[in-house]
């Protein structure tokens, strides 16, 4: 395999700004292409919040004063550069007029809404970086873009770009993370970021139920699609709920649309290193996660009893990720020997029911609403089981996380959790958690009684932990099948 350029491109980039699992995603991957010996570089806005000082940002002179137009409207960008933290990734931070220089990424904290310009502002964005890519005289084999916010620039580069010799024989692969958020803006966007208008029409490459959808443009303008797992590539095309309707579409991309599960970075999420753990443990010594459950425990105000099992959850407490489903399976729930704690926050109605159950079960039943990445990192390593009853899931992370903490996954049978967990069978023991086998309170409830029962069994309980703390779902692995994309896209 040749060496190949590839510039990655993304709108969160774990640790400098996060908003969901994408971050973890784009902070991780492209350090597994470094270790190939493949020269990658990534490009991010230059949000407001990014510690400069932290991250050792530093402006580099050539690439002071760029002007960025669309629609005729001039607007300056500034690019800084660092490296992604213990590597030698490069990453530049791209500054665009005033667009990136606000307190959210794609909220305003002010209002609790999207900013009304983002289809404006990541365009520009985008634009900015294809002009930084001339200026640095770096031409990519490979653009790697990730999501929405991204998803101009394979449009620009057919498009605005057609004729420029600079950018010939450039491919574009994009990466759907989460269909829920397609980039549907109103129609006459198109005009502010300079997409061809003949195909905002009904019909048109743009128009998707008569708005804007820059899914929809990226998923015809692009080399290549990938999504973040097998089974939810499989999801989106067979079934039009989750697929949103763009099953057709990726269907004729035939071949040139797989699905690829993402890895994780076991440098961050290792229960022998994580720098968040108060105690260290291994599958050789699991005495440290006993005392993880204590601090978790103690942090969140429960009582630790003995044999008691602690369920776990994490995550945006949203309808998608089933906590409808939660709150329906609450009283009967309450009624088992367990404890709960819910790490998260999101729709405020959903958080208020659930809140109610910690005055009627202060022993039982705890929630943090708010994120905190350390948290998050003491629940997976303290809670004994890990629950995740999505409606739908493209890849998810933190059943993968949970298996490496020795903490048994419940989780329902959609997207990338259906490709990382498989079903104990109770009698062999084989299988790494409990599978949900309905999207209802009541199957979330039955797998949640199998894991409580299972748990009482000690013996099997410790092998099932030893055994899914095993189990490798490392970047490398993953990494290498894109770079296998990438090699088939440039000698296409
Ligand atoms: C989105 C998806 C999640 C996936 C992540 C990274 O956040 O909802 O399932 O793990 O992207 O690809």
């Amino acid at each position: 395999m040749s060496q190949f350029k590839i510039l990655y491109l993304a709108s969160e980039i774990a640790p400098f700004a996060m908003a969901g699992g994408l971050a973890d995603v784009t902070g991780a991957l492209p350090k597994a292409f470094k270790g190939f010996n493949h020269e990658i570089r990534l490009m991010i806005p230059k949000y407001k919040f990014i510690n400069e000082r932290k991250y050792i940002l530093r402006e580099v002179i050539r690439l002071r004063e760029i002007p960025v137009t669309l629609n005729g409207k001039t607007e300056i960008a500034n690019v800084k550069s660092a490296f992604l933290p213990d590597s030698k990734v490069q990453v530049y931070f791209i500054e665009v007029g005033d667009y990136f220089n606000r307190a959210g990424i794609y909220i305003d904290p002010k209002t609790q809404k999207p900013y009304p310009d983002n289809a404006e502002r990541f365009a520009y964005f985008s634009k900015a970086a294809i002009e930084t890519l001339k200026i640095l005289s770096w031409q990519p084999n490979i653009i790697h873009c990730n999501d929405w916010q991204t998803a101009f620039v394979p449009v620009y580069l057919k498009t605005l770009y057609q004729s420029d010799a600079f950018f010939k024989g450039v491919k574009t692969i994009y990466t759907i993370h989460n269909l829920t958020s397609q980039g549907a803006f109103d129609l006459d966007v198109a005009e502010k970021i300079d997409f061809d208008l003949s195909q905002t029409q009904e019909g048109g490459m743009f128009n998707k139920e008569g708005k804007l959808n820059l899914t929809k443009g990226a998923i015809y303008f692009s080399d290549f699609i990938t999504t973040v797992s097998e089974n939810y590539a499989n999801e989106i095309i067979s079934d039009d709920e989750q697929g949103f309707g763009f099953g057709p579409l990726l269907e004729e991309k035939g071949a040139k649309f797989e699905g690829i599960l993402n890895g994780v970075d076991y440098s961050v999420w290792s229960p022998d290193k994580d720098k968040y753990l108060p105690h260290h443990y291994s599958k050789e010594d699991l005495s440290g996660k006993l005392e993880n459950k204590k601090a978790l425990l103690e942090r969140i105000g429960l009582p630790y009893k003995e044999d008691i099992p602690l369920i776990g959850m994490v995550g945006k407490i949203t309808e998608q990720k089933g906590f409808d489903l939660v709150l329906k399976a609450m009283d009967p729930l309450m009624k088992l020997n367990v404890q709960l704690i819910i790490h998260g926050d999101g729709d405020r109605a959903l958080v208020e029911k659930l809140l109610e159950y910690t005055k009627q079960f202060p022993d039982k039943f705890n929630m943090h609403v708010t994120f905190d990445d350390k948290i998050a990192h003491l629940v997976e390593a303290g809670a004994d089981i890990f629950v995740m009853p999505s409606k739908y899931e493209p890849c998810g992370l933190n059943q993968i996380y949970s298996l490496r903490y020795g903490t048994v996954p419940v989780v329902s049978a959609v997207g990338g959790l259906f490709d990382t967990v498989e079903d104990l069978d109770e009698e062999s023991g084989e299988g790494t958690g409990f599978i949900m086998t309905d999207l209802t309170a009541e199957a979330l409830l039955k797998a949640m009684k199998r894991a409580i029962a299972y748990y009482k069994k000690k013996d099997k309980w410790r092998d099932l932990q030893i055994r899914i703390m095993d189990e490798d779902f490392s970047w490398e692995v993953s990494a290498k099948r894109y770079l296998d994309i990438y090699e088939r896209i440039i000698n296409d």
